[in-house]
């Protein structure tokens, strides 16, 4: 019987290094992008796309994440007793949006190491991974867009973009064969390679779907690029066994807020579009003298 995916997980448990300081006590995924934080995004995409059950992959520091997709009690009476019912309707469908469980990973040893946490949560259905910092800014979901794929070819699909120039060497990249439109057979890929030995001009984005292979091939991958074990490096390792792997390019444009001047621009580009704020934010940005 052909599978799809109702099962996402979101590795939050990283260091934020790129963030500093914003990111000393409090998580990466909760900043706000205008007034969201990054990870109710990504949570909300996977819930349009289908997904009914998510697991949030914290570590120290994380409990932020945890009240947040929490009923706020308190908060809720407060809103309710002051009559401001559009606000509570808002924070309450943040907890009614999926059924999320935790689990922490207690060191911060890789992406890799981050996902195999979810051995257990996937038991033997195939899965999303969301890394909540690539915001994905598109008509259709892009994870949705994804599990279409993957609903054709029952085998995993990452997502893709190209990259031009050096800065493909902070992303993982593939080698692939176009099979139709925006979709590629994966014939190998390498983690942060150097601008000179990237593949290709396709990099892998924050958007997976996994089998649960991948879980034995996390457990055989040893530490690769900055000492971690990458899950790049566990795909690879599917591959050279013979195991098809896919690759989609995303329609839409992503963003990377994990980094300081992508998190701006991205803030930008969304009030830009909100009804709210657009037309004074644009004012504002016309008189300035730059
Ligand atoms: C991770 C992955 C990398 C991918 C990137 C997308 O790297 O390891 O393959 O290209 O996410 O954002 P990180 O940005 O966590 O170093």
């Amino acid at each position: 019987m052909n599978q799809t995916i109702r099962k996402a997980i979101f590795p939050a448990a990283g260091l934020g290094t790129r963030f500093l300081p914003a990111t000393k006590a409090s998580p990466k995924e909760m900043l706000p992008l205008v007034d969201k934080p990054l990870i109710q995004y990504a949570v909300e995409e996977a819930v349009a796309s289908g997904v009914e059950s998510i697991l949030i992959i914290t570590g120290r520091d994380k409990v932020s994440i945890e009240n947040h997709f929490d009923i706020s009690f308190e908060l809720e009476t407060i809103l309710k007793e002051k009559g401001k019912d559009d606000v509570f309707k808002q924070v309450r469908a943040i907890s009614d949006m999926a059924k999320i469980s935790y689990t922490r990973q207690s060191q911060a040893l890789g992406l890799g190491h981050a996902i195999y946490q979810a051995k257990d949560f996937a038991g033997n259905d195939p899965f999303a991974a969301l890394l909540a910092d690539d915001v994905v800014d598109a008509e259709t979901p892009a994870l949705a867009q994804m599990i279409e794929v993957f609903e054709r070819y029952q085998a995993p699909v990452i997502a893709t973009m190209q990259v031009e120039g050096e800065a493909i060497s902070r992303f993982g990249v593939i080698d692939a064969d176009e099979v139709e439109p925006g979709v590629f057979k994966i014939n190998d890929m390498v983690e942060k390679p150097a601008f000179a030995d990237a593949p290709s001009d396709l990099a892998i984005i924050g958007r997976y779907i996994f089998t649960p292979e991948i879980f034995s091939a996390i457990e055989r991958t040893k530490p690769g690029a900055g000492g971690e074990i990458q899950i790049t490096d566990a795909m690879r390792l599917m591959l050279k066994e013979g195991r098809p792997f896919y690759a989609f390019r995303l329609e839409g444009t992503r963003h990377d807020a994990g980094d300081k001047l992508g998190f701006l621009i991205a803030n930008i580009e969304f009030a830009l579009k909100r009804e709210d704020l657009g037309e004074p934010l644009r004012e504002y940005l016309r008189g300035l003298q730059l």
